[in-house]
């Protein structure tokens, strides 16, 4: 039987880092949902239309260099807020959602639109701060010239858009769980997530 966990939250609250962790404790398969939006957002930075884009996106278009940069990031939380976009992306999500083998997806609208009957919700959150530090060190890693004063603006410019829009915006779902990873480490955040999911599974 299939089973779906939606993993939310703002950016770099450890979203990604978690439901890799999950995905491979559960042997379920993954979908990061930011990389749709960002592979929308990069089309439209080459001067493609964002609708035509979104229904036009192939699983290759995941792969594409480039897709973590910061400028892919405000493109992709800008395109994100085009409800035809958001439209053309859900089939997709849902059926990745309904896989045999169970499924982790993570984004911003996972418990609350594309999979509002999941099991299991978690939504992740972390200090500004200490998310800005985190996706800073993230980005020094990977060679992407930046300060921690510019990553705080760009994150919080991101998250109060995705959290404004009209169309499927960014907050928990009812039934989900809430989970502050600020004073956490990355093994207490997954061994926390899992416990989490441990327990709605023994319910179902
Ligand atoms: O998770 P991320 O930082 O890679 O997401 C990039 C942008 O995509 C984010 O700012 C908002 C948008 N997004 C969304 O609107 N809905 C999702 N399910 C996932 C991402």
């Amino acid at each position: 039987m299939s089973f779906a966990v939606a993993i939310d939250g703002p950016a770099a609250a450890g979203k990604g880092t978690i439901s890799r962790a999950v995905a491979a404790h559960f042997g379920f398969a993954h979908l990061d949902t930011g990389l749709l939006y960002r592979a929308v957002g990069a089309c439209v930075l080459e001067g493609r239309d964002p609708v035509e884009a979104a229904r036009m996106l192939a699983p290759a278009d995941l792969e594409r260099d480039g897709l973590r940069s910061p400028a892919v990031a405000q493109a992709a939380s800008k395109v994100a807020a085009i409800a035809d976009v958001r439209a053309a992306l859900v089939e997709f999500q849902r059926a990745f959602a309904t896989r045999a083998e169970g499924a982790v997806l993570d984004g911003r609208d996972i418990g609350t639109v594309i999979c509002p009957d999941a099991p299991a919700k978690l939504f992740v959150t972390a200090s500004d701060t200490v998310r800005a530090r985190r996706r800073y060190r993230e980005l020094v890693e990977k060679g992407i010239e930046t300060t921690f004063e510019e990553v705080l603006a760009d994150m919080c410019a991101r998250d109060a858009r995705d959290r404004a829009r009209s169309s499927a915006p960014l907050k928990p779902a009812e039934d989900a769980v809430m989970l502050d990873t600020s004073q956490l480490g990355i093994d207490e955040a997954v061994a926390e997530a899992i416990r989490i999911i441990e327990a709605r599974r023994a319910r179902v």
